[in-house]
């Protein structure tokens, strides 16, 4: 494992070890820039100071780029992509859906990612070009051929009037695939693409910090990632579409309508 995915690892796992203990604690919750949907605690803002702390004791000159600090600092060759608690909402409500990710990006592609799940006891790491793991043990995308026998995943974006296609898009694979299903964890359903158990995922409106580690996961699990166009994309632009690849023409063709 290289240094940086040992210093990623080391800070998920003492953030997600907080969370895990506070469960339950909140003290405060406030909705983020107006959307009534979009909350934020002292927890997340908790396990982001941890975070940082841990990185910045072992690479000072990197530049971070994490949810809750609002924005981008610093301007070195490498960027801290960091969401302190993916599942916020999840979490609020006492389901054990959660988690914590970062990825690391040098020179605009990312290298290394973690998500790391401390209900579960999951820690899934990839770095590029050397495959993806589950606790130390390789993973792959799953073998699912068709949409019908496949089991697809998906998140909602907090605006809905912003996006009135969302129904739409699901009751389109409700219809098309074996099951859908909604964790409330972006990190975490591109993390179990990754590791077969879930065969496709497609969700409208993310951030950078939603899917930097699951990206690279899905990537070197096997998998392919893309827009919902089917063309290449970059965790800058919203859209994401991840599957085991076999699948992924199909879900295209669905996502369009065609
Ligand atoms: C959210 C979760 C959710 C996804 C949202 C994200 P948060 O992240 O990943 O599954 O549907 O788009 O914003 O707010 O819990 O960090
Ligand atoms: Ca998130
Ligand atoms: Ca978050």
């Amino acid at each position: 494992m290289s240094e940086l995915l040992q210093v990623a690892t080391e800070a998920a796992r003492e953030a997600g070890k907080f969370l895990k203990e506070s469960v339950g604690k909140v003290k405060t919750v406030e909705a983020k820039s107006g959307e009534v949907r979009n909350l934020v605690s002292e927890i997340d803002r908790g396990s982001e100071e941890r975070i940082i702390r841990h990185i910045k004791t072992r690479f000072p000159d990197h530049s971070i780029l994490a949810e809750e600090s609002g924005g981008n600092m610093g301007s070195a060759d490498y960027r801290w992509i960091i969401d302190p608690l993916d599942g916020t909402t999840n979490f609020l409500h006492g389901v054990p859906i959660f988690c914590v990710t970062i990825g690391v990006e040098r020179k605009g592609e990312i290298v290394a990612g973690v998500v790391y799940d401390p209900n579960g006891g999951e820690q899934f790491t990839a770095e590029k070009g050397r495959g993806a793991y589950l606790n130390g043990q390789r993973i792959s995308v799953s073998r699912s051929s068709e949409l019908i026998n496949s089991l697809i995943v998906t998140g909602f974006p907090y605006d809905l009037a912003a996006h009135p296609r969302v129904a739409e898009y699901f009751v389109r694979f409700l219809n098309a695939s074996r099951g859908l299903r909604r964790l409330g964890s972006a990190a975490l359903d591109l993390a179990y693409v990754a590791a077969g158990r879930f065969d496709g995922y497609w969700e409208n409106v993310l951030q950078p910090w939603d899917m930097a580690a699951g990206v690279l996961l899905v990537e070197e699990a096997g998998g392919r990632i893309s827009d919902f166009d089917g063309k290449h994309t970059s965790v800058y632009q919203k859209q994401v579409l991840a599957s085991n690849g076999t699948i992924h023409d199909e879900m295209v063709r669905v996502l369009s309508g065609r």
